[in-house]
């Protein structure tokens, strides 16, 4: 299919387009070409199998990054993203033998991109598993309550898990908690919990209204078997040697994006990376049977996840993520950022409109990025957008579109 290309009219002002009840910032993309395509497809899992070890909100599908990786670095390269989540482009940059560089301010993404950078054999997983005394008794009278959740023989075979990885930390390991990470709440017979999403957390009030629902208790769910069945799925397409190869040369950071502190200067050759979109998602309450299990505190990422239901604030945020990533990214480099639509004050806001606004605007970021087109990826909704309700410009984002940009 050709791509369409839609320049926008540069004879609408701003008041016109208010007056028409079009969203204002508009205007402000005049000159900039959107694409239209369908970049990559819309199928589902089709790429590595590591990509799909472990869900994540928001994460982009792992076609996107490769799309840019591939026209707009070399094998060899520094490729980041300052919003890594579950490290889908570090990943994916690591496969096509970049190397990667993944940051996220919440330490969950490290445990999650770690592991799929240093991927290890079955056989290890299965001789780790053997040595792990998941039935061991202990005292579970000071846990947490999770028994909306967990059978308490589940829950206790998880709570020696994690006492055991809170202690044992080799690639092995890790991999292992990546997986089981990855089982803690899902809906099928493979995942730890009674009937529960896969996608988020939910509170733990929902999952007692879900149980009671469907009129069951949590079953028992041996945990040792569910790991190495996934584990298998995730390894099954192999390459692991290539890609702990890679994987070594790559660096995994927890900062804050406006503040890349281990990030060097004018080092990266190319960002592809999606920021939060203003409060569309609670990365921290829809994480946090996952956080819990890794041992992160909710209330230390209070105040610096940035979510927040202001636009300004947004743009201030997301400008001062422009500025650190002129200072990371090499003269001549690219940043790809995949940003949303979103209801905003009851109209539909396109983020991408807002990134122009920012390139141009003095107290923002103008001089430190040419932006060069915007591509707008079309496709049929996925069956998670289906899921949580995500129809054609009503909720939230359903189209990916990407921002390019040039560092100057
Ligand atoms: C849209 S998600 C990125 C998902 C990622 N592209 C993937 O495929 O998994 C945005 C991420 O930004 C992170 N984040 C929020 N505030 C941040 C901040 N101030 N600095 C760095 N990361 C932040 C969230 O924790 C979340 O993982």
């Amino acid at each position: 299919m050709a791509a369409r290309i839609i320049p926008f009219s540069p004879s609408v002002t701003a008041k016109e387009e208010r007056s028409r009840n079009v969203n204002p910032q508009q205007s402000l993309t005049t000159g900039i070409p959107r694409i239209f395509d369908e970049f990559w497809t819309a199928k589902q899992r089709q790429m590595h199998s590591l990509h799909y070890a472990v869900s994540y909100r928001a994460s982009f599908k792992p076609e996107l990054p490769d799309y840019f990786i591939k026209r707009f670095s070399n094998p060899g390269d520094l490729v980041g993203d300052p919003f890594g989540g579950r490290g889908t482009t570090a990943l994916q940059a690591v496969l096509l033998e970049r190397r990667g560089i993944n940051n996220d301010v919440n330490p969950l993404s490290e445990r999650l991109t770690y592991p799929k950078l240093n991927p290890i054999s079955e056989e290890e997983v299965e001789e780790r598993l053997n040595e792990i005394s998941f039935a061991r008794p202990r005292d579970m009278s000071g846990e947490e309550d999770l028994s909306m959740f967990y059978h308490p023989e589940t829950y206790r075979e998880i709570l020696n898990l994690k006492d055991f990885l809170a202690e044992n930390r080799t690639d092995v390991d890790r991999f292992i908690e990546l997986i089981a990470i990855s089982r803690l709440h899902g809906h099928s017979p493979g995942f730890f919990s009674a009937y529960s999403f896969p996608q988020i957390s939910i509170p733990k009030s929902n999952q007692a209204k879900i149980n009671k629902t469907r009129g069951v208790e949590p079953d028992y769910r041996e945990i040792k078997t569910r790991i190495l069945k996934k584990a298998k799925s995730v390894l099954k397409d192999g390459g692991s040697e290539k890609i702990r190869k890679f994987g070594k040369k790559s660096l995994l950071t927890v900062s804050d994006s406006r503040n890349l502190k281990e990030w060097k200067s004018e080092s990266v050759d190319l960002v592809v990376t999606s920021p939060p979109f203003l409060n569309q998602v609670d990365y921290i309450a829809d994480g946090w049977l996952e956080m819990w299990f890794c041992g992160i505190e909710k209330s230390s990422l209070q105040g610096k996840v940035v979510q927040t239901p202001s636009l300004d604030e947004w743009m201030k945020f997301i400008s001062d993520t422009i500025s650190e990533l002129y200072r990371v990214v090499k003269p001549g480099g690219i940043v790809a950022m995949e940003v949303g639509e979103v209801r905003y004050q009851s109209k539909l806001l396109n983020l991408d409109e807002i990134l122009v606004q920012l390139s141009r605007e003095k107290r923002y970021n103008a001089g430190q990025f040419t932006i060069k087109e915007i591509y707008v990826q079309s496709q049929e909704f996925t069956k998670l957008a289906n899921c949580f309700k995500v129809t054609n410009n009503e909720l939230g984002t359903n189209t990916n579109r990407i921002v390019l940009m040039e560092r100057n």
